[in-house]
């Protein structure tokens, strides 16, 4: 049988792009959006495998846990990638810092970037230790360095999504379940900044963006047999912009 993987945010950029490489490799790939989701000429993916959810939402997390869990019936989830994340820029494109955050802006990022990797974690325990299981949160280069465009709140949600990486690693590593990140730098999607191209210039030694491709190599492989001794690990892939 085909392994599993949970992919959150799907719809477009790196989830897409991670949700491409999967299918590529034969896993089943299940995703999660606020969307619909639309294939390409790689990969169509079913309705049925398509979860519609808005992770702002984690309150009623439960809800869209107890569809996943319904899809997956008895078989064991091999992998969940929490993806899905937001970046709210004020309209010029600048960062928003904590004077320009009211609590409500604050509430948005972690529900989206915190609460709901570790809610979605929670409720899908049973499936990914019955599967002996891997976690991939997608993190940030604002957990390395400050950055010019990506807002405080935003930095100071992956920094915690970088921490309750390194919790979820010691607490599942007697389940047999792994909890990795992957930290991308500056990624061709959507989410950039219109400044972005501005920073690729100074601040990142290979001079050019990542693509989707090259994180979804990344989260694949550290949910692979090649990764099995990798547990609490933050895999930067961003050119050397850390540097
Ligand atoms: N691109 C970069 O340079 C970069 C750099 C560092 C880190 N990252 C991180 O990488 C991840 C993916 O980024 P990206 O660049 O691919 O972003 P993106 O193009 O904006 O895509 C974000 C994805 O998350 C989903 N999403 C957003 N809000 C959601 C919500 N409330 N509920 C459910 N799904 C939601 C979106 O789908 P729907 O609209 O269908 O909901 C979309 O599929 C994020 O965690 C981001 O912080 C990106």
């Amino acid at each position: 049988m085909n392994k599993v993987v949970l992919i959150t945010g799907a719809s477009q950029g790196i989830g897409f792009g991670i949700a491409e490489k999967f299918h590529a490799e034969g896993w089943d790939v299940l995703t999660l959006s606020r969307k619909p989701l639309t294939g390409d000429e790689t990969w169509n993916p079913t309705a049925d495998s398509h979860f519609i959810f808005d992770l702002e939402d984690a309150e009623h997390i439960d809800d869209v846990l107890a569809e996943i869990k319904y899809k997956l019936g008895n078989r064991p989830l091999d992998a969940l990638v929490n993806n899905a994340g937001i970046s709210p820029k004020l309209p010029n494109g600048d960062r928003v810092g904590v004077v320009g955050a009211d609590y409500d802006f604050w509430k948005r990022i972690f529900d989206v970037n915190v609460f709901a990797p570790a809610l979605l974690t929670r409720g899908l325990h049973p499936a990914l230790k019955a599967a002996q299981g891997a976690v991939v949160n997608i993190t940030s280069i604002v957990v390395q360095r400050v950055h010019p465009f990506a807002g405080s709140p935003y930095a100071s949600s992956k920094a915690a999504l970088g921490g309750l990486t390194r919790e979820m690693a010691n607490e599942f590593a007697k389940d047999g379940i792994r909890v990795n990140a992957v930290s991308p730098g500056e990624i061709d999607t959507p989410i950039l900044s219109i400044k972005t191209a501005e920073i690729v210039e100074s601040h990142v030694p290979m001079k050019r963006l990542g693509s989707p491709a090259e994180i979804a190599d990344a989260v694949y492989y550290l949910c692979s047999d090649q990764a099995s001794y990798i547990t609490g690990a933050e895999l930067l892939v961003n050119g050397g912009q850390h540097l």
